[in-house]
């Protein structure tokens, strides 16, 4: 009966049954889609549309706490019963074709389920993590990872990321810092659109794009004192001027869901937020997709202390616009009830169904619910074009901090190298937290990578005090090791008996990630100590460093001489770095984060605003520092070196009054004044020097990575308009206000070519 319904429906409606995957247009037409959809709607009981809006975790693979009273038993009928909208960790083609089928063969109206994963950066090709693609400020090299990683997760069945992770973070401390594109919100929302579009592609029923998810909605990474799941307190101008816009350019590229949070904010759970969801997401922003919960925020409203029960939660969760219940058992306990007795509108019900069911007719579900499922396919996954892609993505993300005396790159020939540190042998650390189904120990190491690329060079290598001991994987605590010294005098050793040292420190990263905030963000375990140990023997030290946050490092930045920032960067990331250690690619990345000089300076970001006592004017203690440390980051936002030297100069304004509808054109010229080939990312940033509401000291507003020969010059120029002026101010809209502005142009946050304009009073 319910398969003959589906038949009916297809070919009645749909009249598509002989298009090939990927080239029904139809699914793309949103009118016939509204059509579809409300011709399912309409034979839909009110339990098939609330299963619509409930998704649980497969029970072998879970991504959080576990909830009571689901097992594989039940969730196989339920989902036979059409109480199952969707699943998340449910991966392979084989197994997701045998999931699919409960539910289209054995439903009453076999609607296919969406399925999801945390497709974050990589399925089982890992490219760098987010934070570390950041810093090659490419979006369009972040698109083609993401392209990458929808390619081989849509050909293992998958059909929605919960990606990308668009939160802006300020804080260290937080172990998700790792996931999202740094402090920035220009830059932020500029990766933002480009994954979105690399996830999804152009056509959502093309077999090898699948759904994005923007989130988590909203201001997650403003949690107090970096712990992860903590409260946010924010004020309404930081939430829009701040927090939206990556989110926002994730509604301009057509993203299909959102995923809210598991945070208050301002003492209201996000998933209980009708002002984030309703007003700002649905409403200011007119998103038509749908919003799925994070992992039981809905059933999360009890501990905050806001509803009673599950059952009040989803209540207040449905009225507040969240669409789907991720694993909290809320929705299918209580919806039906809720409704029965008059509290909730049924209506509320039908426009969660509607947004959820389109975006499976969008995705062709409807048309071919297998498409998706094609053990042919799998093929793909770490092919080698992906892995070259990967390798690509690692250079292109790599910061160089410091290098005197020119000490990279490296020759190749006749070094007597050393390698230091468990990290550098690691085959695992490289590929990141939150790696989908990267093969455990799949990375090439800094060890193989300096092999394969390192020549002639004699090449040994030392581990050092074990870094970590005991189980590491994604659902354990890690542990560092603190007792074990042993393999400290073989480094130093062989540190003494080699030309240069190339030592890796930093994290493991199982230090990063969902519930891995830290207090302390200085390198653990031996590690200092063991640089201390090298460094005395040889001066000649070259730190690669592995991190998924900022991380303390004052010592290295004052003593040796090279330090290069290599973050965790996916499966080919030693031969990534290796290219960058021996100058076979000269390094261009630009952090996308302030490095601390202390974990107290937390949060700390270049976009602050100016306090009333910025400076000592007087020599005394009354402004506002510390006494104990520099109020300055140790390595700014947007800083980064290369293997040449650019000089900036000749900056040109086309006019220093801009009126409304006007533009001004900024020129600068960057010259490549050393011997190599280089790239260069050039910045811009301005300052409102009056506002109605305090603005921050500098905000980026453009930037533009350039390729210069030796001695070559380019002109960079960029435009600002009014709306690149515009701002959350007092008057609660986004406008510009006139006044005085003023700009830079230069290499970094920090410094910069300098000059003014002015707006003009507008009508
Ligand atoms: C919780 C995380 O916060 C979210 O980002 C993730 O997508 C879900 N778990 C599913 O794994």
């Amino acid at each position: 009966m319910k398969k003959q319904f589906l038949s009916l429906l297809l070919l009645g409606l749909i009249a598509v049954a002989c298009q090939k995957p990927g080239t029904n247009t139809t699914s793309q037409n949103d009118s016939g889609i509204n059509t579809k959809v409300e011709a399912l709607l309409s034979k839909m009981t009110l339990i098939e549309k609330i299963g619509q809006l409930n998704q649980y975790s497969s029970r072998w693979e879970l991504t959080g706490p576990a909830p009571e009273g689901v097992d594989s038993m039940s969730l196989y009928n339920m989902v036979k019963e059409g109480k199952v909208g969707s699943m998340l960790n449910v991966t392979g083609a084989n197994a997701t074709r045998k999931i699919q089928a409960w539910a289209v063969d054995s439903s009453r109206l076999g609607i296919p389920l969406i399925l999801a994963y945390d497709v974050i950066h990589g399925y089982e090709t890992m490219f760098p993590i987010p934070l570390a693609e950041a810093a090659s400020w490419e979006p369009e090299l972040a698109k083609k990872s993401s392209r990458v990683a929808a390619t081989e997760a849509s050909a293992v069945g998958l059909h929605w990321t919960f990606a990308p992770m668009v939160d802006i973070a300020r804080d260290a401390r937080w172990g998700r810092f790792m996931e999202g594109s740094g402090e920035d919100p220009y830059l932020g929302a500029k990766m933002a659109y480009a994954r979105v579009k690399g996830f999804q592609g152009d056509d959502l029923s093309d077999e090898t794009t699948m759904a994005a998810c923007a989130k988590h909605f909203a201001a997650y990474g403003f949690i107090e004192s970096g712990r992860d799941y903590n409260t946010v307190q924010i004020g309404d101008p930081t939430l829009h001027n701040i927090v939206f816009p990556p989110f926002k350019a994730c509604v301009d590229a057509g993203v299909a869901t959102f995923m809210n949070a598991f945070n208050t904010v301002n003492e209201t759970p996000a998933t209980a937020s009708s002002y984030l969801q309703r007003d700002i997401l649905k409403g200011e922003w007119g998103f038509e997709g749908f919003v799925v919960s994070d992992w039981n925020s809905i059933g999360e409203m009890v501990p905050h202390g806001v509803a009673v029960d599950k059952k009040e939660a989803a209540y207040k969760a449905i009225t507040a616009g969240s669409d789907m219940d991720m694993e909290g058992n809320a929705y299918i306990n209580n919806l039906e009830e809720l409704v029965n007795e008059g509290k909730v509108d049924e209506a509320l019900i039908d426009d969660a169904v509607r947004r959820i069911l389109t975006i499976k007719f969008k995705l062709g579900l409807f048309d071919d619910p297998y498409k998706y499922c094609n053990p042919e396919r799998e093929k793909v996954l770490r092919c080698d074009e992906h892995l070259a892609a990967a390798k690509e993505a690692a250079k292109r993300s790599i910061v160089l901090l410091k290098n005197e005396n020119d000490l990279l790159p490296l020759k190749k020939d006749g070094l007597k190298i050393a390698v230091i540190g468990e990290l550098a042998g690691s085959k695992d650390v490289p590929l990141g937290s939150w790696r989908a189904k990267a093969i455990t120990n799949s990375a090439v190491s800094l060890l193989e990578g300096i092999k394969n690329v390192g020549g002639s060079s004699s090449i040994r290598f030392a581990q050092g005090p074990a870094y970590t001991e005991g189980l590491r994987s994604f659902t354990t605590e890690l542990n560092i090791n603190t007792t074990d010294r042993s393999g400290m005098s073989e480094a130093r050793l062989l540190a003494s008996k080699s030309d240069v040292v190339v030592i890796a420190l930093g994290e493991d990263c199982w230090q990063s990630g969902e519930g891995r905030s830290q207090t302390d963000i200085s390198m653990k375990g031996f590690q200092q100590e063991l640089l201390e140990e090298v460094y005395k023997v040889n001066k000649n030290v070259v730190v690669v460093l592995m991190n998924g946050r900022p991380i303390e490092i004052n010592w290295m930045a004052e003593n040796v001489p090279a330090i290069v920032e290599c973050w965790h960067l996916g499966s080919e990331a030693g031969n990534g770095i290796a290219e960058v250690l021996f100058g076979d690619y000269n390094p261009a990345g630009k952090l996308p984060v302030s490095f601390p000089r202390a974990v107290g300076q937390q949060p700390l970001y270049y976009n602050h605003l100016h306090t009333g006592r910025a400076t000592n004017g007087e020599g005394n203690v009354f402004w506002s520092h510390y006494t104990d440390q520099s109020k300055e980051p140790l390595y700014p936002f947007g800083y980064g070196l290369s293997y040449t030297t650019f000089d900036y100069s000749n900056l040109k304004l086309s006019t220093n009054e801009l009126t409304e509808g006007g533009k001004i054109v900024v020129e600068a010229t960057i010259t490549n004044t050393g011997n190599v080939a280089g790239e260069e990312i050039v910045q811009l940033y301005i300052r409102d020097l009056v506002g109605s509401i305090s603005r921050p000291v500098k905000e980026l507003k453009g930037f533009e990575k350039i390729k210069l020969e030796p001695k070559e010059s380019k002109v960079v120029s960029f435009e600002i308009t009014t709306k690149d002026l515009e701002f959350y101010g007092a008057s609660k809209e986004w406008k510009a206000e006139p006044g005085d502005f003023n700009l830079w142009v230069g290499p970094n946050s920090a410094e910069g070519m300098a000059a003014s304009f002015t707006l003009k009073k507008m009508n």
